[in-house]
Order: structure tokens, then C-alpha cells, then sequence
């Protein structure tokens, strides 16, 4: 369970969150959707501890954030919006690094399975550097999963996969659901997010709209589906 306490946060004065506070229950996968510049990926940077600028608390289950980085980041999978990975790592060398910091009984053959599990073939073996954007992206993802982290958090790190890549991604994060972990998902896809979310919490101009169950949402989206700001307007009238 990650808890978040009247988090506020700003850039350079301006408000980016204001007064949110929310639950990501272990179990459970939660979409946090919301237009562009929402405040999604703030939220995300805020809950995995990479913001200066905040106020309000932060807890992994018990434990408070700011007092427990390193424990927590080691149970801590996140794939950021923009990844930053090292360039002269290959894809194999670098996920492995990051599994390093999970205890892992056969780190080669998880490494392996998270790399097949990512869509990622024979371009792993390639330096990061020469990396394609779609490539980085998936790289992220896979680092992101290594290691079988108890919190998983994705910010946008689903778009762009190919079909069959998604829906293994889609079967492997409702099974870490299933084991207990905590799985929370940003995205702006609203299909996806319908397809894989058990919680959705609805983000607009900085303000927690509302959280919503994936059969309550059923029932608000279910004449808009072609026009995502009309759902982001609907559902912010019935706040
Ligand atoms: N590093 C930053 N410096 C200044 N403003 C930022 C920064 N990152 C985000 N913002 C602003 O904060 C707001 C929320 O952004 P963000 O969390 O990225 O939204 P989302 O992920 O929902 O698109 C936007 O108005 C954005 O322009
Ligand atoms: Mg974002």
C-alpha cells in the first residue's frame, strides 16, 4: 500500500498538485489518468521520492518515505516518463545492474525472461546508447520489473508496445497484482487503462477529480468512449 497525505507540489512557484491524497492498495492495479499536464507524472515523481519541491507524506505501507529511501527503493519498480539509462551499459548489463539491487535467485535467467517479456530480441546485446526511443522505452520497463519489486509504478511506459508485447506485459502485471504488490499505471490511454485497472483515479488541472472502481468507470465512460475530454469534463461535474 502507498499512501499519500495532502501532497503538494510545486515548480518555481506554480502549483502542479494541490492538496492530494490518495491510496494505491497492494492488489490491485490503478490508472491515474487525466488530460496533459494534469499532473500525472508529478504525482508518479512524488510517490517514487525524486521531487524537491514537496509537501504532505508519503508511505510504503508503514514507513515513511523520506525516512526510508534506500529499504523502500529496493522494492521500488519505476519506469519514468523520460528514461535516463546508462549509454555504454548493452540492454542485458544494464537490467541486471538493476536487479542487483532485488534479491534475486537466478539473476541471468530473470534478467532473460524480463527482457523476452519486454518484446526486446537480439537488440540487447547492442549498447544503450545507439538505443532507439521505443527501445529506451522498453528497457525502462524491463528495469522497471526485474527482480519482482513489491511496488510497481509506470508512467506512460505501455504506449507505443506492440499487441502481443502489451498483452503479455497486461497478464504479467495482473499477476504481480495477484501476488500482493502494488501496481499503479499513468497513462493518457484511456483503452488501456479500462483494459487493465481494477481502481482509476482521475487527475485535472493539479485536483484529485475523483477514484473510481473499474465498474463505476464502466458506467461513466460507457457513451463517451470516442472523446477522452468529454469523459475529463463529465467526470469533473460530478465531483
Ligand atoms: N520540471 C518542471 N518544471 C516546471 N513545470 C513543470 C515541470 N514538470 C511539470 N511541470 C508542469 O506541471 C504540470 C503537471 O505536469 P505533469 O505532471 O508532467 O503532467 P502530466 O504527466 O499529467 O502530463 C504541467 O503544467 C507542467 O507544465
Ligand atoms: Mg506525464
Amino acid at each position: 500500500m502507498i499512501t499519500i497525505e495532502h501532497l503538494i507540489v510545486r515548480y518555481e512557484e506554480q502549483p502542479a498538485l494541490d492538496d492530494i491524497s490518495l491510496t494505491f492498495a497492494p492488489g490491485k492495479i490503478t490508472g491515474v489518468i487525466g488530460p496533459n499536464g494534469a499532473g500525472k507524472s508529478t504525482l508518479i515523481k512524488a510517490a517514487v521520492g525524486i521531487l524537491k519541491d514537496v509537501n504532505g507524506q508519503i508511505y510504503y505501507d508503514q514507513q515513511l518515505l523520506f525516512k526510508n529511501r534506500f529499504p523502500i527503493k529496493k522494492q521500488l519498480g519505476y519506469a519514468p516518463e523520460d528514461t535516463e539509462l546508462f549509454p555504454y551499459l548493452n540492454g542485458v548489463e544494464f537490467v541486471q545492474l538493476i536487479g542487483t539491487l532485488r534479491p534475486t535467485d537466478n539473476l541471468a535467467g530473470a534478467v532473460d525472461a524480463i527482457l523476452n517479456l519486454g518484446g526486446i530480441g537480439d537488440e540487447r546485446q547492442d549498447l544503450i546508447m545507439n538505443y532507439s526511443h521505443g527501445m529506451r522505452k522498453k528497457m525502462a520497463l524491463a528495469a522497471a520489473l526485474i527482480g519482482e519489486p513489491r511496488y510497481i509504478l509506470i508512467d506512460e511506459g505501455l504506449n507505443g508496445l506492440d499487441a502481443p508485447t502489451l498483452e503479455g506485459i497486461k497478464q504479467y502485471l495482473r499477476g504481480r497484482a495477484d501476488a500482493g504488490c502494488t501496481i499503479v499505471v499513468a497513462s493518457h490511454d484511456l483503452a488501456l487503462i479500462k483494459t487493465l485497472c481494477d481502481t482509476i483515479v482521475v487527475l485535472n488541472e493539479g485536483q484529485l477529480v475523483g477514484s473510481f472502481s473499474a465498474q463505476e468507470w464502466e458506467t461513466i465512460i460507457q457513451d463517451q468512449a470516442a472523446d477522452p475530454d468529454r469523459i475529463y469534463e463529465i467526470v469533473s461535474r460530478a465531483k
